[in-house]
Parts: C-alpha cells; sequence; structure tokens
C-alpha cells in the first residue's frame, strides 16, 4: 500500500516570471483551483492521504493554502461566498500535511532526497503539480500507477510518447514489452533530456513516479548529471540495471503547466468541461 505522497515544490518557476517572483508556481490557477491542489485531489483518489511537500523560500503560500483562514472564513460565514471554501476544507480534513524546506536547489533528485525525512523507509508517490493529469471521471493518473505498483512491487515511472524533437525536455526511457498489452514496460535504459540524436525513443517521463525507498540511498550516491543537477532519472537507471523499474503508459491526459502554453491549455480545457 502506497499511503505517503511527496511533492516537490521548490523550483523558482523561472518561466512564469513576473508571475512567479513572490507566488510558488505551484499556487497558479487553472481557473479558481492552485495547480498543487489539482495534485493533492489526484493523490487523495488514489487512497493516500499523508501529503510531504518540499518547499524551498517564498513558498509559505502553500502551507496557508491547506491550511485554515479563520479571518476569511469568519468574513464569509453565512453569506452566498461560504460554500467556495467546502472543497478545500473537505480536501484539508481529509489530509495531512508536512513539510521541509530544500535550502539549494539541486536538482530534482536532491529535492526528492530532502523529503525522505518525511517519507522514511516505504514505497512512495511523487507528484510534480506543474503535470497537471485529467482522466474524465475515470482512475487518475496515480490510481491507475498505484495498481501497476501492486503488481510489480518496484518503482513505476508513468511515461507517454511525445514528439522526437521534444525528448530534450523529458527523462526519456527504452524498454521492453513485458504483457500482452501495450502499455507496460520493463526499463533498461533511462536519459535524462536527451537531444532527440541521442534518445533511446519518444517515451517521456512525465511527472508521476512511484518509488521504492532503496532510491534515498541510491540519491546520497548520485552524481550531479545533466544541467550540474541530481538527476531522478539517473538512479532510477540504478534501478532499472536491476530490473525494478516499470514504465507504464497511463490513460488520460497530462498538460504541461509548467510552460505558458501548457497552462492556456489546460485552462482552456478546464473552462469547457465546467462550464460548457
Ligand atoms: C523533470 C524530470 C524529467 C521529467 C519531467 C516531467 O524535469 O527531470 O525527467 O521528464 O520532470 O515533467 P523538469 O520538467 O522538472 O525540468
Amino acid at each position: 500500500m502506497i499511503t505517503k505522497c511527496l511533492f516537490p515544490a521548490a523550483g523558482y518557476g523561472t518561466r512564469f516570471l513576473p508571475a512567479t517572483k513572490a507566488t510558488p508556481k505551484e499556487m497558479l490557477p487553472v481557473l479558481t483551483k492552485p495547480l498543487i491542489q489539482y495534485g493533492v485531489e489526484e493523490a487523495l483518489e488514489a487512497g493516500i492521504n499523508t501529503m510531504a511537500v518540499v518547499t524551498g523560500r517564498g513558498k509559505r503560500a502553500i502551507e496557508d493554502h491547506f491550511d485554515i483562514s479563520y479571518e476569511l472564513e469568519h468574513q464569509i460565514k453565512g453569506t452566498s461566498k461560504e460554500p467556495l471554501l467546502d472543497e478545500i476544507r473537505s480536501l484539508i480534513s481529509q489530509c495531512t500535511f508536512s513539510y521541509t524546506r530544500q535550502l539549494q536547489m539541486k536538482g530534482l533528485g536532491h529535492a526528492i532526497l530532502t523529503g525522505e525525512t518525511l517519507i522514511g523507509n516505504e514505497p512512495f508517490a511523487v507528484i510534480l503539480a506543474d503535470d497537471l493529469c485529467e482522466n474524465n471521471g475515470n482512475d487518475s493518473v496515480l490510481k491507475q500507477m498505484t495498481e501497476v505498483y501492486e503488481k510489480y512491487q518496484c518503482s513505476i515511472v508513468a511515461i507517454e510518447e511525445v514528439p522526437m524533437d521534444q525528448t530534450n525536455k523529458y527523462g526519456v526511457i527504452a524498454g521492453k514489452l513485458v504483457d500482452n498489452t501495450d502499455d507496460t514496460y520493463r526499463v533498461t535504459n533511462m536519459v535524462e533530456k536527451p537531444d532527440p540524436k541521442d534518445a533511446p525513443t519518444n517515451m517521456a517521463i512525465i511527472g508521476r513516479y512511484i518509488l521504492t525507498p532503496d532510491i534515498f540511498d541510491i540519491l546520497r550516491n548520485t552524481e550531479p548529471g545533466k544541467g550540474g543537477e541530481i538527476q531522478i532519472t539517473d538512479a532510477l537507471l540504478e534501478q532499472a540495471k536491476q530490473g525494478k523499474v516499470i514504465a507504464y503508459k497511463f490513460k488520460g491526459r497530462r498538460f504541461d503547466c509548467g510552460s505558458v502554453e501548457g497552462f492556456v491549455e489546460a485552462t482552456n480545457y478546464f473552462y469547457e468541461k465546467t462550464f460548457q
């Protein structure tokens, strides 16, 4: 059983400056909900109610969002506005949140290692909130992945095929199909953000992982890789060499809300879905 979900949320969000100068990128809203709330809802839907967030300087709005706001609640109590807080109130009441700060930005692998103190020695999920996933009322991507984990009991990465000229934006995997369906691969190689000419395939990792806790020891010994940062992709390659990583081609749709185009696409999609 996976009971904890880690949210690396310390990054600067430079692609959204100046919006992210004083506001965490995870708090940018798609319609009326911040990105990280979509992530927490997805985790909860997968049966996970312990949220562990790796934050950094300037990220306190995340903690405040998942807390009671007495003054605001007092102000709108009994008015027509009160129901607007129902959803977040209900969410908070079903989860616990714990936080730790990443002091230096040394990459996603380092952020995940920073979360070890909140996770301990058990398998856990990771959600990168700027990848917003949705599956039209069917099982969420993380829920699908927990089922894959139950079957294989090793680390799981979610993948999707991307145009070959975009491999340099993602961790890219190569693998062998493990059953008759075309959605589960035993990973044989993985490379962080390869140039298209060096990419083993066009199967890109998106921001959903289930990791076994031996990843922490591996991360401690992982040298900085692409961009001089400690990469989760490099650490996972060590597990993959022992046949212990499964890539899962998820059902549903992912919006890259770390980019302006993806963010606008997500906004339009959820607007149509909610109001049309
Ligand atoms: C990170 C990972 C990358 C993965 C991507 C998914 O990159 O390093 O392997 O494909 O998330 O969104 P980032 O987007 O943080 O640069």
